[in-house]
């Protein structure tokens, strides 16, 4: 059975649906590329799989249950961690209280700081730092360092790469192949096709609500470059 299994899944805001009939799996392991233009529904969609947001119909099942009735801190609790777009820190929290936030999850703080602060040491130098005035680059190895606290069985990235420098990019890029490589199941929502499809063991194309394709790599990265790209 897989991972994540999401069937006939829509979703509103007030009256107007922006996901229709949405059915998409991620296996144990699996890292899934969701690529597409913009406000084709794919932040709404990662919304809807974290239980931040309803959804009007379908069924979310994770990893053996039904989760569609749940809410956010119970599918945290069931493994699904999330990075939302615009990277889902508190600004006005310090490093420190930005990762204290992951012991809810069960874990000691000072073994969150060891796990942190060992994979991103940039991290410990600006431990007192509020989180908001780090740069971009800083702020999305915060937001990684509290998903590889509490390792998670599936992981939701959603446009890591937004407003950072193309290193910077591939620099954090490297440490979501290292917790791939560790096992565990990744839904990447990137605009940067060529960043992510080489990471990726399958990709899926969302457009106006509704996921379009679904395949390798390399056959999706042909359709984006025929259709999506135009030519
Ligand atoms: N809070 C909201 N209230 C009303 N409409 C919304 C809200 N959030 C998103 N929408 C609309 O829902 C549609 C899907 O938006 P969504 O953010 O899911 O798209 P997206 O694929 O993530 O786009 P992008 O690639 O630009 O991030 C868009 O038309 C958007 O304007
Ligand atoms: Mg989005």
């Amino acid at each position: 059975m897989a991972l994540l299994e999401l069937s006939g899944v829509s979703a509103a805001y007030g009256a107007i649906e922006v996901v229709h009939d949405v059915s998409l799996s991620v296996e144990p392991g699996e890292v899934v590329a969701l690529l597409g233009s913009n406000g084709g529904g794919k932040s709404t969609l990662m919304n809807v799989i974290s239980g931040l947001h309803p959804p009007t119909e379908g069924t979310i099942h994770f990893d053996g249950n039904d989760v569609t009735k749940t809410d956010a801190p119970e599918r945290v609790a069931s493994g699904i961690c999330a990075i939302p777009e615009g990277r889902g820190i508190f600004p006005n929290l310090t490093v420190r209280e930005n990762l204290r936030l992951a012991t809810y999850a069960g874990v000691k703080t000072a073994d969150v700081e060891a796990i942190a602060f060992d994979r991103f040491p940039r991290l410990a130098e600006r431990k007192s730092q509020l989180a908001g005035t780090l740069s971009g680059g800083e702020q999305q190895m915060l937001a990684l360092a509290r998903a590889f606290v509490v390792s998670p069985k599936l992981l939701i990235l959603d446009e890591l790469s937004m407003g950072l420098a193309p290193l910077i990019v591939e620099d954090l890029y490297g440490r979501v192949a290292a917790l791939a490589s560790e096992g565990m199941a990744l839904l990447v929502v990137e605009q940067f096709a060529r960043t992510i499809l080489p990471l990726a063991n399958r990709a899926a194309i969302m457009a106006h609500g509704v996921i379009t394709h679904v395949g390798d790599p390399a056959t999706i990265e042909a359709e984006l470059s025929s259709s999506y790209l135009g030519g």
